[in-house]
């Protein structure tokens, strides 16, 4: 009886890991039309690609679906590299990256790194410009399971477009437009210095 009663326990654990979580061993043999932009470990290439290591998968998934339709999130190459993907194969390759250790360049305090900063950690107050850190985190950690990004040691170039595509609405697939009421009023210094802390946060 117990023995049967732990195999229907194990067999039980077993399928919730099947249903809630990628496999990241088929997600890598998938991954490999990514690794010239993103890197073979998800750090990536150059700084106009994102890095992928360690971001949460949840919030992959979510990219990769929104970039596969087309709508809220465009982007002139990616759509070739989504075109294939199933929803399965998101899971699976969100797994892989997700699993990739990031590796972060610490990038020394100057007058610019101190504004990002402290954007990042109080917001800009009098115009209405929420912390950073309150949804992505102290370290830019972000919150996987509310799928906010991790920014920790995201690419400057990256970053600084992603903030003047929510500026413009070219990109608007942030729910509730969170996004985009962030940055309404930010300047291009402001968010330079913002995404210039971002880069080496940790
Ligand atoms: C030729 C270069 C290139 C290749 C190959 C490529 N990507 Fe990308 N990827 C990009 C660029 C550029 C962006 C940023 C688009 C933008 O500016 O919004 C991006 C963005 C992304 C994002 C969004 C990241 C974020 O932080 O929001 C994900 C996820 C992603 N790529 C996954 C993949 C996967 C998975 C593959 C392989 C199936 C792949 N990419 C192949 C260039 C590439
Ligand atoms: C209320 C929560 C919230 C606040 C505050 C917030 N963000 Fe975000 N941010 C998000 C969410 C959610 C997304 C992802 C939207 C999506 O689903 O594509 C995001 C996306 C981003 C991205 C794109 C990440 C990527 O990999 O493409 C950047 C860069 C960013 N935020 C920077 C900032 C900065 C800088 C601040 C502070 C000035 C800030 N955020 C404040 C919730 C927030």
């Amino acid at each position: 009886m117990n023995k049967l009663f732990l195999l229907v326990v194990g067999f039980a654990f077993s399928m919730s890991n099947i249903s809630y979580a990628g496999d990241a061993k088929a997600g890598a043999v998938k991954a490999a039309t990514c690794v010239a932009c993103h890197g073979a470990d998800g750090n990536s290439m150059a700084p106009n690609f994102p890095n992928l290591a360690g971001q949460g998968e949840p919030y992959i998934i979510k990219q990769l679906t929104d970039l596969k339709a087309n709508k809220t999130r465009k982007d002139a190459t990616m759509i070739g590299m989504v075109a294939a993907l199933t929803p399965i194969d998101m899971e699976n390759i969100a797994a892989f990256f997700s699993a990739q250790k990031l590796k972060i360049k610490p990038i020394p305090m100057s007058d610019a790194i101190k504004k990002g900063q402290d954007i990042y950690r109080g917001g800009i107050t009098g115009v209405n410009i929420p912390a950073c850190i309150g949804c992505h985190g102290p370290k830019g950690e972000g919150n996987p399971g509310a799928k906010y990004p991790a920014l920790s040691g995201q690419n400057q170039v990256y970053s600084l477009k992603q903030l003047k595509d929510f500026q413009s609405g070219a990109r608007f697939n942030d729910e509730k437009s969170v996004m985009r009421d962030v940055v309404k009023r930010m300047t291009v210094d402001e968010m330079q210095a913002v995404t210039s802390y971002i880069a080496g946060l940790k």
